[in-house]
């Protein structure tokens, strides 16, 4: 296994939607392993393919931070089939090192997916676990937790990162 280089915002591809996966095989595998490596390395509870410069449709998340193997999950060709309920909190993401800012998310969220050798299945999860999801999903489809803040939120953000850029504090 080896760590992946993270991509960090402004990069364009982050605004690019991913090709869906249709070759469950073992590079899709290494990739995955990989994937999670650099997740929990860095660490972060979710990271979407697009976040190491790879443009297929794919996350990796384990919102109990590697403590429970039961939420080591990935999640291929992801599509959100159900949202219920709102919820309020600080969201960061690895594209954004150090940013946590408040995103309005759904409570609840049903998640269809494939597993790593092509089996669909659905998560239903609430909470962390729904807000991880609906991040991780986003980032699929070439939008980051920037484009779902309020317009003014999102310009002290970017007010934020543009201050680190200039101190050379903003790794590109
Ligand atoms: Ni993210």
């Amino acid at each position: 296994m080896s760590l992946l280089k993270i991509v960090t915002w402004p990069n364009p591809i982050l605004d690019i939607p991913a090709d869906p996966v249709t070759k469950f095989d073992d590079d899709l595998k290494k990739l995955v392993n990989n994937m999670f490596e650099t997740m929990y390395s860095a660490p972060g509870v979710g990271l979407a393919a697009v976040q190491v410069g790879v443009l297929k449709r794919l996350f990796v998340m384990d919102c109990s931070g590697g403590k429970d193997p039961a939420q080591r999950v990935v999640m291929i060709n992801p599509e959100v089939v159900g949202i219920e309920g709102k919820q309020d909190g600080d969201e960061g993401c690895l594209s954004f090192p150090g940013i946590y800012f408040n995103v309005e998310r759904n409570l609840r969220a049903i998640v269809r997916a494939h597993d790593i050798n092509g089996k669909e299945f659905e998560l239903d999860g609430t909470e962390l676990t729904a807000r991880c999801m609906l991040h991780e999903t986003d980032h699929c489809d070439g939008i980051v937790f920037l484009d779902k803040m309020t317009p003014l939120k999102r310009e002290i953000v970017k007010r934020r990162i543009k201050k680190l850029q200039k101190a050379g504090e903003w790794p590109s």
